[in-house]
């Protein structure tokens, strides 16, 4: 293959050199953006009076023409090209003879894939907002079925309160949130137009550089032609929100992985997204819940692999750069699967009520309600927590639930508490005490419930 800066080599590249030189089987999928791009240069090389209105206008639909063909089905061999750029260019010289031969004026590959990797960033951190909407909804819509469902509440993984299943539903909203916000940041710092700066230095034609960037739809241009070239912070940043999406969304697995368990069984996974053992007759796994979790590890690999592709890099461009393409489509490809998987997981979930109010009627659950109704009872917390400690360890060195707790040794420990047992140990009552905005009590649940589904247009 001809290539665009042929004139200063005597001899053809090895071809095992060409081949791992070339980006185009990964840098294809970045066709629209290079198409765009490409368009924009033409029209402000036409401002800038270097093409002709014509010929701009020429480039222009042959550009909108390649844009179709590319839609349409897959790019040619991706053995011909060295990158999506040559590949573009390269088919408007075949089409346009020596017009096409213009359109690389004043502008470098530096440039455009700068440019084709901000575009793309706008575009997927905008596709992966709306898969983690999804994601809330099927959240919410779980929460919503199940109102009243009470569950014992973990710290340690030892059961500490009893909560509302929908409280703890929603607080995946909430990370999920957080996550749609830093992604709506990122795009906004990615929005910054490169054209116009060349290979390093800017360029020495008259482009009108804000109507460019207005062009591609982006808020900003440049302040700086070398850092421009060689800036992949955005990357850094997009990688980052994934991995800590991915990070919520693998935590969530566990926990659900936890809760499918025979140990637990608070929830059933339907068949649709279960998988079998070729041995165990028995078995159902949570492949997917433990594939969300697994390729966790693969989105913060990416996150690692570009930190460490930047960190010795000198200023301006490095073909290293080059290698920001892979783990940067990996992590938008896994992470989006795993938001779709989700959404499908939380639809084959049924939720198993009546263990889950079993295992939250253990009265233990209930020693911190014991607690602070002895505080309410003027007893200084501390020897609140003391008392009820106390008649823990009594219940449990004579094997007795806490409820059934002989009243002879209640009256020994904490006379108070003698005649209001009943009414503290019961997990609704208990709920319903953390009534503080944010708290688990049913009347806060709901408003929150009521809250999200305003958010998400439930
Ligand atoms: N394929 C290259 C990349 O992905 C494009 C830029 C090439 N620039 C150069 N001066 N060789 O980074």
């Amino acid at each position: 293959m001809k290539k665009i800066w042929g004139g200063r080599f005597r001899t053809a590249q090895d071809p095992f050199f060409e081949e791992f030189n070339a980006s185009f089987p990964f840098d294809a999928c970045l066709v629209e953006y290079e198409i765009q791009g490409t368009l924009a240069h033409a029209r402000a090389l036409a401002r800038a009076g270097v093409l002709k209105p014509g010929e701009a206008s020429r480039i222009a639909r042959e550009l909108r023409r390649l844009l179709q063909r590319t839609r349409k089905g897959p790019l040619p061999d991706g053995k011909r090209f060295e990158d999506v750029h040559a590949f573009v260019e390269h088919h408007l010289t075949e089409q346009l003879g020596d017009l096409g031969r213009k359109i690389h004026t004043g502008r470098s590959r530096n440039e455009q894939v700068a440019l084709d990797l901000r575009l793309f960033v706008q575009h997927t951190a905008g596709q992966i907002q709306s898969e983690i909407r999804q994601a809330q909804r099927a959240l919410v819509r779980l929460a919503e079925n199940h109102q009243r469902a009470l569950m014992p509440g973990y710290t340690h993984l030892q059961r500490a309160q009893p909560l509302l299943l929908a409280h703890y539903l929603l607080a995946y909203c909430e990370m999920l949130e957080r996550d749609h916000g830093r992604l709506a940041d990122c795009r906004k710092r990615t929005s910054v137009s490169p054209l116009g700066s060349g290979a390093l230095a800017g360029t020495s034609f008259p482009v009108h550089r804000r109507a460019a960037a207005q062009d591609l739809g982006l808020r900003e241009t440049s302040q700086n032609s070398l850092d421009a070239v060689s800036d992949r912070d955005f990357l850094v940043e997009f990688i980052f929100d994934l991995s800590l999406l991915m990070v919520h969304l693998s935590r969530w697995a566990e926990d659900f992985i936890l809760f499918t368990t025979s140990e637990f069984g608070f929830l059933e996974l339907s068949d649709a997204v279960s998988a079998g053992s070729s041995l165990m007759p028995q078995k159902k796994n949570p492949d997917a819940l433990e594939l969300i979790r697994g390729k966790c590890g693969r989105v913060t690999g990416s996150l690692v692999a570009l930190l460490t592709l930047l960190k010795g890099i000198p200023f301006g461009y490095n073909k290293d750069l080059q290698e920001d393409k892979p783990p940067l489509l990996d992590a938008v490809r896994t992470t989006a699967d795993c938001l779709n998987m989700m959404e499908l997981v939380l639809k084959h979930t049924r939720v198993r009520e009546d263990r889950m109010r079993q295992a939250s009627s253990d009265g233990e659950l209930m020693a911190t309600d014991l607690a602070e109704e002895l505080v309410r009872r003027g007893v200084p917390f501390r020897t609140a927590h003391e008392q009820v400690g106390k008649l823990v360890r009594r219940a449990r060195e004579k094997n007795v639930p806490l409820r059934d707790l002989p009243s002879r040794e209640l009256r020994a420990i904490s006379p108070l508490l003698v005649r209001r047992m009943g009414r503290l140990l019961d997990p609704e009552a208990s709920v319903a005490r953390r009534n503080v905005p944010g708290g688990t009590a049913p009347a806060q649940v709901r408003r929150q419930l009521s809250r999200w589904k305003r958010r998400l247009r439930i």
